[in-house]
């Protein structure tokens, strides 16, 4: 049997899964990830931990399904940034997470100089503190000798997916994918290159980047499995892959740690005026995909804080009955702005906050207010895509996956605040599954993208049922909550 094995790193857990031929899937193993909150508005992870967890997790899948491994994919959150040595193996310093806000401030010196509109122009983003230019300067500022080993070219950047590869490989493979490079704020997207304009203006030596390449294909052989690593993409652009969202007008959105909606664009980029951004999709061939896409940086983490944070929940299945053991969330909105808000807002320094208080609120109607917020947020993104891309692009329907789409009261609250039919597939694991088929494309296993299109199947389809009147009203709550927020 020809199993293909994906490598899914997230930011709160590192996962393993194979699949058949079919998409069928065969196993799966699982670890969660360590989070590290140093400072209020840091977040890092062990890289060595990802690694470790990473191939722990591809040993148990592999051994559970029983089959031999043809190909491998790697998918993964992304922006994160790993810096390490290039003789050893050994990281500098533990990864800086896209949540982490820690370089705020710079991001605002850069925009008071005037860059923004150049950096959006080469690379389809905004600067904020998410993407994984500033963070890789700040730590070239920040640890001792950094720089200068840098420059000796002794060290080598990726984010996770490179780190992955360059592990599995045994050092002999420095490379990403064109998906992961847009994520930068250092990749032209046009030129697909590194921006050697943006390199000075971030200061980073070119040494330390890895080699770009389409998303399929063969990057390198990974020993330990005797098969090779054929499929890389960053966790969204995978997911849009796996959601066989592959025409223009084909959008999805993933309900994972965040919330993450992204539209196919075809060959064309699309500069966005609603604050979304323009990145590059996976990438099968010689010709360049783009998106367009709106990042919501707390969506499922909404969940986990319930679990941590509140202790309101000992287990996040037990969110649906908690949150519908009360009729509605009581008048409460909940702006999860743990880590600044992102698309269409782009605020970093914004925090979260929990309006409209009573002496009636329970712990139910918080766990409520916080699915609802996960719906709203997508709702808003949903809106500027609309806004940007015009009437005749409007969306129709909403493709969906990922850990929150299993629970269905938010998925209908979903419909129900965007006024159209939100689909959730049969395979919700569409980014381990997107970075699979990546590999079977990349190995000859496909012939062509238009197998992968047959693979999709419906489970069930969310129909709108609340008045448009009632959304639109729920919509303006929201709003207002934001304003409220952002004026802080
Ligand atoms: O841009 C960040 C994104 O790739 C993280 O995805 O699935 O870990 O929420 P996830």
């Amino acid at each position: 049997m020809d199993a293909l094995l994906a490598l899914d790193q997230g930011t709160s857990s590192s996962r393993a899964l194979v699949f058949d031929r079919t998409g069928r899937l065969l196993a799966v193993a699982q670890r969660e990830l360590t989070q590290h909150f140093p400072q209020p508005g840091w977040v890092e992870h062990d890289a060595e931990q990802i690694w470790a967890d990473q191939l722990a997790c591809a040993r148990e899948a592999v051994a559970k399904a029983g089959v031999k491994v043809a190909a491998i994919g790697i998918t993964n959150q992304r922006e994160t940034v790993v810096l390490w040595d290039r003789q050893t193996g050994q990281p500098l310093h533990r990864a800086l997470v896209w949540q982490d806000r820690r370089t705020a401030a710079f991001c605002d010196d850069l925009k008071r100089q005037g860059l923004e509109p150049r950096v959006q122009a080469l690379t389809g983003l905004v600067i904020d503190p998410y993407f994984s230019a500033t963070k890789l300067r700040w730590l070239l500022d920040h640890v001792p000798g950094a720089r200068e080993r840098a420059a000796r070219g002794e060290l080598a950047f990726g984010t996770v997916d490179s780190w992955l590869l360059w592990q599995l490989t045994g050092g002999r493979v420095h490379a990403t994918d064109v998906s992961n490079a847009s994520r930068t704020l250092l990749f032209d997207i046009h030129r697909s290159d590194w921006s050697d304009e943006l390199l000075a203006a971030f200061d980073i030596p070119r040494a330390l980047m890895p080699e770009v390449r389409p998303s399929a294909g063969v990057f390198g052989e990974a020993t330990e499995f005797g098969a090779p690593i054929a499929g890389i993409a960053g966790d969204q652009q995978a997911a849009l892959f796996g959601q066989a969202a592959l025409a223009p007008g084909q959008a999805k959105n993933t309900y994972g740690t965040g919330c993450f909606l992204l539209m196919h664009t075809g060959a064309k980029p699309h500069a966005s005026t609603q604050g979304l951004l323009t990145t590059r999709a996976a990438q099968v061939g010689a010709e360049a995909q783009f998106a367009l896409e709106g990042s919501v940086f707390v969506g499922g983490a909404v969940v986990q804080w319930l679990r941590d944070g509140l202790r309101a929940i000992g287990g996040s299945g037990e969110v649906q009955a908690l949150a519908e053991s009360v009729p509605d969330a009581g008048g409460l909105m909940f702006v999860p702005a743990f880590a600044g808000l992102g698309a269409p807002y782009w605020r970093p320094d914004a925090r979260g906050a929990l309006l409209g208080l009573t002496r009636g609120t329970t712990q139910a109607h918080i766990a409520r207010a916080a699915l609802e917020s996960i719906a709203f947020q997508s709702a808003a993104v949903l809106s500027a895509m609309n806004a940007d891309v015009g009437p005749a692009g409007r969306l129709m329907e909403l493709r969906v996956d990922g850990g929150a789409c299993a629970n269905d009261l938010l998925m209908q609250f979903q419909a129900d605040l965007l006024g159209i039919p939100v689909l959730r597939p049969r395979v919700i694991e569409t980014t381990a599954l997107g970075a699979a088929l990546l590999a079977g494309l990349g190995t000859g296993l496909f012939a062509s993208t238009q197998a992968i299109g047959a693979l999709w199947q419906l489970d069930r389809a969310f129909e709108p049922r609340m008045s448009r009147d009632e959304a639109g009203a729920r919509l303006a709550a929201w709003d207002r909550a934001v304003r409220q927020v952002l004026a802080e």
